[in-house]
C-alpha cells in the first residue's frame, strides 16, 4: 500500500491531490516535501509514512531548497525520533552522516556508479566537494586506484568524512583533507588522472583549478546546472574557455542528465578529456568510454 492509498479515508480528495508520491530515504530518516496546502495534515503523514515503512525511524519535511555554501537545507521534524544522524547503505558502502547539517543525495548513487565505472586501474584522484565521501568512497572500495584526495569545507561532513574512510576501510586509498579547494589544491597541481567536482552551483569558478589539478592528460566529471534549452551549450563554451586559457585541448567525451532539480533545469554532467597543447606522453584514457 502506497501513501495516497494509506490516506485515502483521512484526506479529502483535493489534499490527496497534493500529496507526493515520493520521497528520499537516507539510512532510516525519510524526507518528503509536504506543501503549504496540507500544512495542517503534516504530522499525519509524518505518522502513516511510518506506519508504513518498518525501517523508517524519523520523518522530516523539506522546508527550503539547497543553499549557502555547504548545500545543505532546512528541515521540520514531522515523526518520530529527534535523532538525525543515520547510517545510509549503497552497494555495499556504509555512510554514516546527517543530512540536517550536510549535502547527501540517495538519488546520486546510479550517477556515483556510473563515475565508479570509469576509474581506470592505479589512478590519481582529486574528489572535489567530498560532503560525507560518497564518490571517493565507493570509487575505493569497488577499484584498485593509487589515491584519492578527498576535500570538503564543511567540518560537520568533513568529519563524518573521516568516520567514513575509517568505517569502510579504505584509510589507505583515501587521503581526507579539510579546507577549500582554492587553499589546499595546489599542492596536488599536475599530480592527478581525473578530477570529480560534484557541486554544480558555481563550479565553472573552479575548473582552472581543476585542469592544474590534472597530469599531461586526465579527466574532469565536471557537474553543472542547466535549462532544458540548449542543455549542454554554455557549460560545454564554459570548459572550453578555460581550458583555452589553460593551455589545454578538451574532448567532450559524454553529456549526461543527471537528474531534474526545478521544472525545467537539471543537474548535468560533462565527462571531460583534458589534455596540455603540449602533450607528448599520451596514454589516452578513454578506454572505458
Ligand atoms: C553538492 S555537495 C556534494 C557532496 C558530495 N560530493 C555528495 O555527492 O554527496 C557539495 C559539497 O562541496 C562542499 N564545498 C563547497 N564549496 C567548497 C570549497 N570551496 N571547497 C571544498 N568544499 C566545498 C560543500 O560543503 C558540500 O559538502
Amino acid at each position: 500500500m502506497d501513501l495516497k492509498e494509506a490516506l485515502e479515508d483521512r484526506l479529502t480528495e483535493e489534499e490527496l491531490d497534493s500529496l507526493v508520491k515520493s520521497f528520499e530515504v537516507i539510512g532510516d530518516i525519510a524526507v518528503i516535501e509536504v506543501p503549504e496546502e496540507l500544512e495542517h495534515r503534516k504530522e499525519l503523514i509524518g505518522e502513516t509514512l511510518m506506519e508504513l515503512n518498518s525501517h523508517i525511524r524519523t520523518v522530516l519535511r523539506e522546508v527550503s531548497g539547497r543553499k549557502g555554501q555547504f548545500r545543505t537545507r532546512d528541515y521540520e521534524f514531522l515523526a518520530g525520533d529527534e535523532n538525525t544522524e543515520t547510517l545510509h547503505k549503497e552497494h555495499g558502502c556504509r555512510f554514516r552522516l546527517d543530512p540536517t547539517e550536510m549535502y547527501f543525495s540517495e538519488r546520486e548513487a546510479k550517477e556515483r556508479e556510473r563515475i565508479v565505472d570509469q576509474v581506470e586501474e592505479k589512478e590519481v584522484i582529486m574528489a572535489m566537494f567530498a560532503g560525507v565521501g560518497p564518490f571517493p568512497v565507493r570509487i575505493a572500495r569497488e577499484k584498485d586506484v593509487e589515491k584519492i584526495y578527498a576535500v570538503e569545507l564543511n567540518p560537520e561532513a568533513y568529519g563524518y568524512l573521516e568516520e567514513n574512510i575509517d568505517l569502510n576501510n579504505v584509510e589507505d586509498k583515501i587521503v581526507p583533507i579539510e579546507g577549500d579547494v582554492r587553499e589546499v589544491c595546489s599542492e596536488y597541481f599536475g599530480r592527478c588522472d581525473r578530477v570529480i567536482m560534484p557541486l554544480p552551483k558555481g563550479s565553472d569558478k573552479f575548473l582552472g583549478l581543476a585542469m592544474k589539478c590534472l597530469k599531461d592528460e586526465g579527466v574532469i566529471n565536471y557537474y553543472s546546472w542547466s535549462e532544458d534549452e540548449d542543455l549542454f551549450k554554455d557549460s560545454e563554451k564554459k570548459v572550453r574557455e578555460v581550458a583555452a586559457e589553460e593551455g589545454k585541448s578538451v574532448e567532450i567525451i559524454d553529456r549526461r542528465k543527471v537528474l531534474p532539480y526545478a521544472p525545467g533545469k537539471w543537474k548535468i554532467c560533462l565527462d571531460c578529456l583534458v589534455e596540455n597543447k603540449d602533450n607528448k606522453n599520451k596514454k589516452r584514457l578513454v578506454g572505458v568510454f
